[in-house]
């Protein structure tokens, strides 16, 4: 197909995900024997009642994908998939089923006791490494490079535990860091919101909930948490008082990046993560050379690629894995999903397309339906109130104006006219229509499918055309006309 030619090696790459360059972040494949084993566990089993909810907290979405695979993402840039361990429990299989593809393991939290309790149950499959790096699976905002920071701050200052922690304007919310003594790495303990003092609710140092344990430290020490608290769970957050007592190194790390710690506790800051993603995925389009109009009305998702000098105009919604080339212009209000367009193509507005293909200097809409399996050719058009599904549309082929194309085979150079309605369904069966390169038919106009129209043919506007049409040959299938002479007059008169 045409579609492989087109380079979308020119395509810049604009993920809003962070850069591959920095080495320091990735698997490291050649690990040598003295390196240390190091795993990731995702606390994802919490049922997240303050979104009140059907759906579990980890699978709500932000930047067009859930929670928890943006945290798988970050995970495995750092990990193997093999050694990622995603806790799961509240609503666990529909978590599983969601996230399998990622190649990550799941471990059953089947109680939801606590973030502490969820460390408990991984035990297991934790005890076969030396180090743990924690992440919470609802903050789908933290990088590969913050991470692989405390991972190499903790392994540096040779920690028992490791927490990343960020100054917030208002930490409402979140646990407090209290450190042995300013500036010092030490810390002293995590106070709860719930539990901490008025003076401590002052502090903006927060726990972002992540964090990296030496493994054996942690459960030979874990059973010194307790449920004592207002939620009567197991804190992770206790276990930093807990290794202090047993004169463990507990540290933190601070980053300057303090909104990549954001939690999505809420419906509210659900929609306040997604906008600093999409804003954030905007903003790298523009990097590269992409036009976004007003870039705080439109949705992009992140695995959006979109050439230089192609222009977004406001309102537009691109999703899932949409390429577009370079020098097009989507204008507004378009939707367009798992949809690749070629170079120099014209969305006219209200264009609605999903799994479509659009090849170098189309122009369609407004309003034309792409449903998937539609190929556009090359200059071809699509006009307003067009609905396609599954058809190839040749190159420089015209179909303008309201009409249902559906399983048909369009050559070069066709003409459909307008109204033209392909009859692809007999109700059980869908049958396909052929119309061959420079066939003409005039508006209209029914085929009735199986059915081909060979090139050059004409078809006369309004004909239902139920048999092949031969090259070169003109059909008729329309009832003859009636002329009767005066026949108004004499009505007229008659009154
Ligand atoms: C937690 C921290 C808090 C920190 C904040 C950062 C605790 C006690 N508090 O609070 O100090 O500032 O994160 O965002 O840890 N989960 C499980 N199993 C459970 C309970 C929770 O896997 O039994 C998971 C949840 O699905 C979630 C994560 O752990 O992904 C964090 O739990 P959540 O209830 O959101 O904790 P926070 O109240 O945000
Ligand atoms: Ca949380």
């Amino acid at each position: 197909m045409k579609k492989s030619k087109r380079s979308l090696s020119l395509v810049a790459s604009s993920s809003a995900a962070p850069s591959r360059k920095n080495a320091s972040v990735l698997p490291d494949e050649s690990r040598s024997p003295s390196s240390p084993r190091i795993a990731v566990a995702i606390m994802a089993a919490g049922k997240g009642t303050r979104l009140k909810s059907q759906l579990p907290k980890v699978l709500h979405e932000v930047g067009g994908r859930p929670l928890l695979e943006h945290v798988i993402r970050a995970a495995v840039r750092i990990a193997a998939a093999k050694d990622v361990y995603a806790i799961i429990g509240h609503e666990a299989e529909r978590v599983r089923a969601a996230m399998e593809h990622t190649g990550v393991n799941f471990v059953l939290q089947a109680q939801q006791r606590g973030t502490g309790h969820a460390l408990i149950v991984a035990r297991e499959v934790l005890d076969a490494y030396d180090h743990v790096i924690v992440l919470s699976g609802d903050a789908p905002l933290i990088t590969p490079e913050t991470i692989g920071h405390l991972r190499n701050f903790h392994l540096e200052e040779q920690a028992a535990m490791t927490l990343l922690s960020a100054e917030l304007e208002d930490p409402t919310g979140y646990g407090r860091v209290l450190r042995k003594r300013a500036r010092s790495a030490e810390v002293q303990a995590i106070v709860e919101e719930k539990a901490a003092s008025a003076a401590q609710r002052k502090i903006r140092e927060i726990n972002s909930g992540f964090y990296v344990f030496a493994v054996e430290q942690l459960y030979d020490n874990i059973e010194g948490l307790s449920t004592d608290n207002a939620h009567a769970e197991y804190y992770l957050t206790d276990m930093a008082q807990v290794l202090r007592k047993a004169r463990r190194r507990v540290v933190a790390w601070k980053t300057e990046n303090a909104s990549e710690v954001l939690g999505g506790n809420t419906r509210a800051e659900l929609a306040d993560i997604d906008q600093q993603m999409r804003l954030a995925k905007c903003r790298q389009l523009m990097a590269d050379g992409v036009t976004v109009f007003y870039p705080a009305t439109c949705v992009i998702d992140s695995d959006v690629q979109i050439a230089p000098d192609t222009v977004i105009e406001p309102y537009v919604q691109l999703l899932g894995n949409t390429k577009i080339g370079t020098a097009c212009r989507v204008r507004s209000y378009c939707v367009i999903r798992d949809t690749e367009i070629g170079d120099g193509v014209v969305l006219r507005p209200g264009c609605v397309m999903e799994w479509a293909n659009i090849d170098d200097g189309a122009i369609l809409g407004p309003y034309s339906h792409l449903r998937p399996g539609s190929e556009i050719g090359e200059g071809a058009h699509v006009g307003n109130f067009v609905e396609t599904k599954k058809i190839k549309l040749g190159k420089g082929s015209k179909a303008n104006h309201l009409t249902y194309l559906g399983d048909a085979e369009i050559g070069a150079g066709v003409n459909i006219g307008a109204g033209t309605i392909t009859c692809n369904y007999d109700g059980i069966h869908k049958y396909k229509t052929v119309i061959e390169d420079g066939v003409f038919v005039g508006s209209d106009s029914t085929l009735v499918a199986p059915v081909r129209v060979g090139k050059g043919a004409y078809i006369a506007a309004a004909s239902c055309i139920t048999e092949d049409v031969p090259e070169d040959a003109l059909a008729l299938g329309r009832a003859r006309q009636a002329v009767k002479e005066g026949w108004a007059r004499e009505k007229r008169q008659k009154k």
